[in-house]
């Protein structure tokens, strides 16, 4: 993985010689455009001229050298990019999103260009607030920066242009406090292009081993404790959902944990993440059209185990315990078949209606495991579950369902202020009456009706009374609604939403 150099100086840019200076401009009360001081009687030229209006995403390219205000500007490029009416907006979240945008618009800019070493001149504008510019700007560039060409050994791009090495930022003022807000944006920026790193690589490049080799480098570089319950063991303690998933493959299953503690006595988070490296269905064998897709079944595992690094490198005042169960679902001659029934650890039976339902099966020893173990204050847990939740909610939003109020509204507003939208839907016992079995306890499909909801309803079963929520990314791991900080392929979706949870965790808050 790239590892982008994020710089904030006070420095003026007339020292700057680098290939790409971005001058944000704005559109003030008056309708007149404004920009840093030594720039401004360059945008005043743009005034009232069609080729540049200031709005939002709108750009137009200078080229040095020229001398403006008394600077003498250098470089290769002047970006002016328009923000639009900045003072107009009161919505925190929306200034977020403008600026993250921003930086996704100034990555696909410097890709066109060839810029490996970008400086944003930022301003104060009106009540432009120059921290949530600095750190939203960050995560919007190393976002939008992002590509994946391991496995592209001849490609001239990847020889062309490697992405951006350095960012610099110039702020007139509050440097310190800046870069702090960037080191954040860095934190969760990594942890996200490193989900969408392990999802990217296919069955074959990632595999539940994969998983448990990456836990224990994360537990060595930031002292979290780290265990992988193997197979052997599985069959020991009675994990009968995983074992059973992963009966038709040769891969061996792993459960992962990985465990942060904070000093002082806290709550505790329990993240448990789906890891299913690659999911054909199983005996239940999907159609093969799209089935590729399904190396992307392990994302909420990527989700989970990538917050955690900076969980561990921020060390907030909150426990958090990880835990992705992991295997494939295969079709090999051991394969679970319709109508077995399964007993999951505690002791539930199941009756396997379909093998390509299979998420919930190794969720749910996890969940009862990871409860009577580690005995959290709240369980949350990310997977791609349900093609159901993408007839639902499309590719906009996640499916967020759960069994307290109080966390699914947290995590609500974790998204939101993210730029990963939830939506909730419904629990109850009219869903969970389709799921009983006439001959196990309950089984594992509840039909076409309300699929993401028996999912969830599945779940349910094993996190008993402690708070619970539930997110289905199935729509929003890949696909998700274009932005121009998600490439094509995996969004890493989770990360940064599990990251702003944690970080505004207030211990004692949550209720049974
Ligand atoms: N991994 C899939 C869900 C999925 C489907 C994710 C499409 C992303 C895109 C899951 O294991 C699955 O196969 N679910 C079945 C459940 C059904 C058999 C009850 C589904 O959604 O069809
Ligand atoms: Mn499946
Ligand atoms: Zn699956």
């Amino acid at each position: 993985m790239k590892n982008t150099k994020v710089i904030i100086s006070k420095d003026g840019v007339s020292d700057y010689s680098g290939d790409l200076l971005i001058c944000l401009t704005t559109i003030n009360k008056d309708d007149k455009l404004s920009g840093a001081d030594f720039i401004q009687p360059e945008i005043d030229s743009f005034q009232k001229k069609e080729e540049f209006s200031g709005k939002k995403g709108e750009g137009v390219v200078l080229y040095p050298p020229f001398n403006t205000n008394g600077t003498r500007i250098m470089g290769k490029r002047v970006l002016l990019l328009g923000t639009g009416k900045i003072d107009d907006i009161d919505s925190t979240n929306e200034l977020r999103e403008l600026f993250r945008s921003s930086g996704g618009i100034i990555a696909d800019f410097c890709r066109k260009t060839s810029a490996e070493n970008p400086c944003i001149v930022l301003h104060k504008s009106g009540d432009i607030k120059l921290q949530l510019a600095a750190e939203y700007l960050t995560e919007g560039v190393l976002l939008g920066d992002y590509s994946f060409k391991k496995y592209k050994i001849n490609d001239d791009d990847k020889k062309q242009y490697p992405g951006i090495k350095k960012l610099l930022i110039t702020a007139p003022g509050q440097i310190s406090a800046l870069k702090k807000n960037c080191r954040r944006a860095v934190n969760s920026a990594f942890s996200t292009v490193t989900a969408r790193d392990m999802a990217n690589e296919p069955g074959n490049g990632w595999t539940p081993d994969h998983f448990a080799r990456h836990a224990e480098i994360i537990a060595k570089n930031h002292k979290l404790k780290c265990r992988i319950i193997e197979k052997s063991e599985m069959i020991t303690l009675g994990m009968g959902g995983i074992l059973a998933v992963n009966q038709g493959s040769v891969e061996p299953p792993k459960l992962v944990i990985l465990e942060y503690r904070p000093k002082k006595k806290s709550d505790t988070i329990l993240m448990i993440g789906k890891g299913l490296t690659f999911d054909s269905g199983g005996v239940s064998l999907k159609p093969a059209a799209g089935m590729m897709d399904m190396k992307y079944d392990m994302c909420g595992g990527a989700a989970v185990i990538s917050a955690m690094e900076t969980i561990a490198r921020e060390k907030p005042d909150v426990g958090v315990v990880a835990m992705i169960p992991s295997t494939d679902n295969m079709s090999g001659a051991d394969a679970l078949k319709p109508g077995d029934i399964i007993t999951h650890y505690g002791g539930i039976t199941s009756e396997i209606e379909n093998t390509d339902a299979e998420g919930r099966l190794i969720l749910a020893d996890a969940m009862a495991y990871g409860i009577e173990q580690y005995k959290p204050t709240c369980v949350i847990d990310l997977a791609t579950l349900t093609g159901a939740v993408i007839i639902a909610l499309g590719h906009h939003r996640t499916g967020i369902l759960g069994t307290n109020d109080y966390l699914v509204k947290s995590l609500t507003r974790a998204g939101s202020i993210c730029g990963e939208p939830l939506w909730r839907l419904p629990l109850g016992e009219e869903y969970s009456k389709q799921i009983d079995s006439e001959v196990a306890d309950i089984k594992n499909t509840g039909g076409k009706p309300g699929g993401t909801i028996t999912a969830a309803a599945y779940l349910q079963k094993f996190a008993g009374d402690v708070p619970w929520a539930h997110l289905d990314i199935a729509g929003t791991a890949w696909d998700f609604t274009k932005k121009t900080y998600i490439p094509k392929g995996p969004s890493g979706t989770g990360v940064r939403t599990l990251i702003e949870l944690v970080r505004r965790w207030k211990n004692g808050q949550i209720k049974k």
